[in-house]
């Protein structure tokens, strides 16, 4: 179809999207069309990428090692790996207590990389139906056959096992822990019974829990004690970790066929020692964040309360608070509605997300008080109940 042809369906259908010129202001405060917006859209749950503290730290060690590089300049298989790079993938590696960590550009390098590089025409990977775009792009890419189960459902996922199992060579059972737009969390232990049930590997996105959950903020895994049963355990600097990048970490066979078959891994640019070093930094801090963790925590279990005493229509149970509005014009409509009265506050349509199941999604901070909160679920039930 012409492009014009295309632009004009996609506005007409209220799914037009476009880059939006934001300046960040400090203290989780953005400025978008000359108005200070209290930013509800970023993924800084603990509060990293708004504190001032660490980056002034940061930038003085820096100024004392005077080790500016901003560009690696090559592949890591090239000249673009160096040591900064060792460390931090020992730093996490041995935070995880597993054999190996393998750092990527971006988790959706990692989602897009690994799967691909791990399987063949002779196994299956079963995916549930609401991971991430970049984990279904991977899977896109694997000559591997895929079924993707209903989300959550692990006895729909069983009865796959129980049909295919005995088909295929590896089977791996692939699973966000903190679903990135419903905000509800995987229940880990169901996907471990039935990887020793069937004999599968278990590979865990926990991009959305990293920096924000468990034990120094490792993610669901950690919290629930079962890092050894799962084979790959991805998570994203990115996001709480307030920088970029992503690493997997798993076992030491797995990572050499990775750093020889993964083309996400071997066709780029490694990452500048800049943001590396600034991840180790951060790595190195994260016990000091348990406040803020907890922090987290009493604020999403708030604001789940007042939204359900304004009877609105929310799920999950993490600090990924969608309140789900269905229609895509009304979506935006709320989401300009917020504009006008100081927030930012992203309107999340499909494909994004099913079809009739747009939502407001608030994406919590450490640093927000519930007052704000309060004031936002306010305008948004007006908004519905008019
Ligand atoms: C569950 C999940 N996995 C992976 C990614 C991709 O991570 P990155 O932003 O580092 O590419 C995202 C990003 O939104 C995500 O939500």
């Amino acid at each position: 179809m012409n492009y014009n042809k295309q632009i004009q369906l996609l506005k007409d259908t209220d799914q037009y999207r476009y880059l939006k010129d934001i300046k960040h202001i400090g203290n989780g405060y953005v400025e978008y069309k000359g108005r200070r917006l209290l930013n509800l859209s970023s993924n800084d749950y603990i509060g990293i990428s708004q504190n001032k503290e660490l980056s002034s730290e940061f930038i003085s060690q820096l100024n004392k090692s005077n080790e500016y590089i901003f560009g690696s300049a090559s592949s890591r298989l090239l000249s673009g790996n160096y040591n900064e790079y060792t460390k931090l993938e020992n730093t996490i590696a041995k935070a995880y207590q597993k054999d190996c960590a393998l750092i990527y550009n971006s988790g959706y390098h990692a989602n897009t990389g690994v799967l691909p590089a791990l399987t063949t025409k002779k196994d299956l990977i079963l995916s549930d139906k609401l991971n991430h775009a970049s984990i279904v792009d991977g899977l896109k890419q694997t000559d591997a056959t895929v079924i993707r189960y209903k989300h959550f459902d692990y006895s729909q996922l069983d009865q796959y096992l129980e049909k295919n199992r005995n088909n295929f060579e590896n089977v791996f059972i692939v699973s966000e822990s903190v679903f990135s737009m419903d905000g509800d969390i995987v229940d880990i232990h169901r996907l471990i019974d039935l990887k020793r049930k069937f004999n599968c590997f278990l590979y865990i996105d926990e991009a959305h829990a990293v920096g924000a959950i468990g034990n120094l903020g490792l993610g669901v895994c950690k919290k629930e004690n079962v890092i050894k049963d799962i084979d790959i355990v991805l998570g994203t600097f990115g996001k709480a970790i307030g920088s970029i990048g992503a690493f997997v970490v798993t076992t030491k066979s797995i990572k050499e066929i990775l750093v020889n078959k993964s083309r996400t891994l071997i066709f780029t640019t490694g990452l500048p020692h800049i943001n590396i070093k600034w991840t180790q930094f951060i790595f190195e801090r994260l016990s000091t964040f348990e406040n803020n963790r907890k922090d987290l925590l009493i604020l999403s279990n708030k604001l789940r309360t007042i939204i359900n005493e304004k009877v609105l229509k929310t799920i999950g149970n993490s600090y990924i608070v969608p309140i789900i509005t269905g229609d895509n014009k009304l979506t935006l409509e709320i989401s300009e509605l917020l504009f006008n009265e100081g927030y930012f506050v992203s309107a999340v349509r499909p494909p994004t997300v099913p079809k009739g199941t747009s939502r407001i999604r608030l994406s919590l901070n450490s640093n927000l008080n519930i007052d704000d909160l309060q004031q936002v679920v306010k305008i948004i039930s007006n908004k519905i109940n008019l």
